[in-house]
């Protein structure tokens, strides 16, 4: 987690700094600060969001042309003004921002402390620079040198921005693990941890590879490897616009996103399936369909949303394409010693495409020589430059840190994979293919009618606002969905909430109902209604508060619920795409009620890059 930024042209830094901070507070919200280079090298840094640090910084003087800042998400040492990024070094000469986490830290800090240099916070990323700085001192090297060197001792992930009081016009940058992305603009340059804060003023960037160094020096870049290799940048288009970042008019970037959604299911499908010729192309799976098709077993690794969307992924394919697969949790996949072969196809999904978790399970993953195919959002990032192969979601850029419109085009792409496989095995026939591209199709538009009950949804939440309790129930495709829906709102509302098949209640569960807890089913026409339908009368009976999401034109559960919201008609493969819309809304207003940062929630950050 944690964001990082840095300019260097003939601008104000500072701006473009707080700015680029701005954007990239998802990422981390526990403190903020800057360091800016005119003659001295001065850090201004602050516990809290990035507000708070601009305004203790409006009287500073904070004329400068080269900068850099940061947001934090803490990891070593509490969120405080002590341990808040930039960190100088001992000498205060040099100063860095840093995103990862240095393993060894503890050892080296040790050592350093053992040769005279002292900490002023807890940091792991303080014990870097002092790292850098020691390098410095007794080798007598440049400090592009003495980080080269550094890179070399420090285990762990980093990206990594320095800059020296007597080296004013020189800013150096570094990765491994952790993104980096370095935009080219016309005698000027960014550094990011995303495209966010770039994408104002250039659309040209390079994404730093691991163990690369970037050295700007008096306007020129140069990119060298950690074994002092001089490396060829490759420079990429940037696709995203800027109203694509910002929030158009709406309270929340977690509202607005939830709205996009007609746009994003749409963007994620858009080439690659050709309803009229029944056609379905994904340029990324072409060259391994034949090992799609002849896999042994396909293993799903993700985290949060993405492992809810990896499960709906479980129920598409062993239906569609009737080959067995596995949902794991990345976290726990890379620690179990899991039984992978070269015929396995591991499918990665994350959004960010840089946690941690899921990369680590798809290094372990590649190292038994299985398959790794990825679905990232975010173009460019590691998981998706680790993977084989891969398809991109489309979904545009997710700031608010609770998924929503991620969860819909990863599932989008996964049912384009299951009918595509599907169809290649010759376990879709065309007839059911044909009937299921025409119902994905009209997904955006159900979506979009979905959306029309925001209003209605609101007033059941303001309902259910005081809550401490909710249980949310669902089967068959719906489960995944019923597990969704309770982590949307446990993130963001802080209420305590579970998601269940709806079957399993009365194996444990069901104690726990009252007249006071509210009971999400969602009980969509499919195969399993009729059970749904006998799991709702059982909380019904214990005078649980229902509030059941239903096809269009239900007749048999309004007369049982608190509450009906319901959805258009669709087939059960395509149904999680539409149950967990009123969800979303209904965590988001219930959130927006109790007074939460629906955007920032507390603990958390959008990526995950620790363990
Ligand atoms: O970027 P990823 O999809 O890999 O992230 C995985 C989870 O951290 C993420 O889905 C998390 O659970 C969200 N906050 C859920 O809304």
């Amino acid at each position: 987690m944690c964001g990082i930024v840095a300019y260097v042209g003939h601008r104000e830094a500072c701006p473009i700094v707080i700015k680029g901070l701005k954007r990239l507070e998802y990422r981390g919200y526990d403190s903020a600060g800057v360091a800016l280079m005119n003659g001295s090298l001065d850090v201004y840094k602050k516990k809290g969001k990035v507000s708070e640090l601009e305004a203790f910084i409006a009287d500073k003087d904070t004329h400068a042309t080269i900068g850099m800042g940061h947001t934090r998400w803490a990891t070593h040492g509490e969120p405080n003004d002590a341990n808040a990024h930039p960190h100088y070094s001992t000498s205060r000469n040099i100063a860095i921002i840093h995103n990862g986490i240095i393993e060894n830290y503890a050892t080296l800090k040790k050592h350093l402390i053992s040769k005279g240099h002292t900490f002023q916070s807890e940091t792991d990323s303080e014990v870097f620079i002092n790292l850098i700085e020691d390098i410095r001192l007794d080798s007598k090297c440049t400090l592009v040198e003495a980080v080269r060197l550094a890179l070399h001792e420090v285990v762990g992930a980093y990206a990594i921005v320095v800059l020296a009081k007597d080296a004013p016009n020189q800013l150096i940058a570094a990765r491994k693990g952790s993104p980096l992305v370095l935009g080219i603009g016309q005698g000027e340059y960014f550094l990011a941890s995303d495209a966010t804060p770039i994408i104002e003023y250039t659309s040209d960037v390079v994404y730093l590879k691991d163990h690369e160094i970037a050295m700007i020096h008096d306007g020129e870049l140069e990119i060298r490897s950690r074994e002092d290799v001089k490396q060829t940048p490759y420079v990429q288009r940037l696709e995203m616009a800027l109203e694509q970042i910002e929030k158009g008019g709406y309270e929340h970037f977690m509202l607005k996103e939830i709205y996009e959604q007609p746009r994003s299911i749409l963007d994620s499908m858009r080439g690659r399936m050709v309803v009229e010729s029944n056609q379905l192309i994904m340029s990324g799976l072409r060259e391994f369909e034949n090992k799609f098709v002849n896999a042994d077993r396909i293993i799903i690794v993700a985290c949060g949303t993405s492992w809810h969307a990896g499960l709906v992924a479980e129920y598409l394919i062993e239906d569609l394409a009737r080959v067995p697969v596995e949902v794991e949790y990345a976290s726990e996949f890379r620690y179990r010693n899991p039984i992978i072969s070269e015929r396995d196809i591991v499918i990665a999904i994350s959004q960010s495409g840089e946690t941690a978790d899921t990369l680590a399970a798809i290094e372990l993953a590649k190292s038994k020589g299985a398959t790794i195919f990825g679905i990232c959002n975010v173009v460019g990032s590691s998981i998706a430059r680790a993977t084989d192969a891969g398809a991109y979601t489309h979904a545009g850029p997710e700031i608010g840190v609770a998924s929503t419109k991620a969860f819909t085009a990863q599932v989008t792409v996964l049912t384009l994979i299951a009918m595509i496989v599907g169809s290649k095995r010759g376990t879709l026939e065309t007839t059911k293919l044909r009937q299921l591209m025409v119902e994905l199709e009209n997904i955006p538009a159900k979506v979009e009618q979905i959306l029309k009950l925001d209003e209605e949804i609101e007033k059941i939440s303001a309902q259910y606002k005081d809550a401490t309790n909710f249980i949310y129930l669902g089967r068959g495709y719906n489960y995944p969905v019923a597990l969704e829906g309770a982590l949307k709102l446990k993130e963001i509302s802080y209420i305590h909430a579970e998601g269940y098949p709806a079957a399993e209640m009365k194996h444990g569960p069901i104690a726990l109902i009252d007249e006071h807890m509210p009971v999400v089913v969602i009980a969509t026409k499919d195969s399993s209604y009729e059970k749904v339908v006998s799991n709702l009368q059982e909380v019904r009976a214990r005078k649980g508060k229902v509030i059941a999401i239903v096809t269009e034109g239900d007749t048999t559960i309004p007369s049982m619920a608190d509450h009906v919201i319901e959805v258009p008609e669709t087939s059960e493969h395509l149904a999680p795409l539409l149950s967990v819309i009123p969800l979303q809304l209904l965590s988001y207003h219930i959130a927006v009620m109790r007074g939460c940062n629906v955007d920032q929630p507390r603990n958390l950050a959008k990526s995950v890059t620790v363990e």
